[in-house]
């Protein structure tokens, strides 16, 4: 687990997507701020509409944010702690705030790493990661399948990843904005690919058609990004 965590630290370094470590000096302002968009709220379309993503950036995400800032200012103790390692040691956060950062915290860390995930530029794997997908699940084909059904089996809001674990790629699924690399997650790995299936991501555009939201992610899947990622975990 330690050595997810540091490769975790490191490459959430390596990429600047969590940009939530503004501390300043009176202590009494915004720890963890809302990283930019690396697209404009259009770009997903007809994939994810202007309006979901909007609301999805500038509310809820935003939200996550908020709230989480306000957990931490009721222990001032904990305002020099990264958000991977609030994460990571959630077991050890107060009891009065635990739930407040781990649905919080959770939440900014899951929608910084999609956001990135996403894409209007079609990419593809690189062939050290295709090769890897495919021996695992024996094809692209079937690794999407899985992950669906796995997407479509999560009952009510989660998220559905890809992670590394000692070296093999694995499918797994969160309930609500837990994650996998939080220190109590029943099934931990290294994330490289995640969607979000919470109502919040989809209902404009589909309704509830989860299916066809989950179709529509393989047309704007940052490949780059998750084969980079892939890179650095092996
Ligand atoms: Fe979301």
């Amino acid at each position: 687990m330690n050595d997810i965590k540091s490769k975790i630290m490191r490459i959430t370094k390596y990429t600047g997507f969590i940009i939530g470590l503004l501390l300043f000096m009176t202590g009494a302002k915004a720890q963890f701020v809302l990283p930019a968009l690396p697209y404009s709220f259009d770009a997903l379309v007809p994939h994810i509409d202007s309006v979901t993503m909007r609301i999805h950036y500038n509310n809820h995400h935003k939200a996550y944010v908020n709230n989480l800032n306000t957990a931490i200012n009721r222990h001032p103790e904990l305002k020099n702690r990264s958000l991977e390692d609030l994460l990571f040691g959630i077991a050890q956060v107060p009891d009065d705030i635990r739930t407040a950062v781990r649905n919080n915290g959770g939440g900014h860390f899951n929608h910084s790493f999609f956001w990135m995930l996403l894409s209007p530029k079609k990419t593809k794997p690189s062939s050290k990661l295709e090769e890897a997908i495919v021996s695992r699940f024996g094809s692209m084909d079937n690794f999407k399948t899985e992950f669906q059904k796995t997407a479509m089996s999560r009952f009510g809001s989660g998220w559905v990843w890809l992670t590394v674990s000692a070296g093999k790629l694995k499918i797994m699924s969160t309930p609500n904005q837990d994650n996998p690399v939080m220190g109590d997650a029943p099934e931990k790995g290294a994330p490289i690919l995640a969607l979000d299936v919470w109502e919040h991501a989809y209902y404009l555009n589909y309704q509830s058609n989860r299916e066809a939201y989950v179709k529509a992610f393989w047309n704007i899947v940052n490949w780059d990004k998750v084969s980079d990622l892939y890179k650095s975990y092996k």
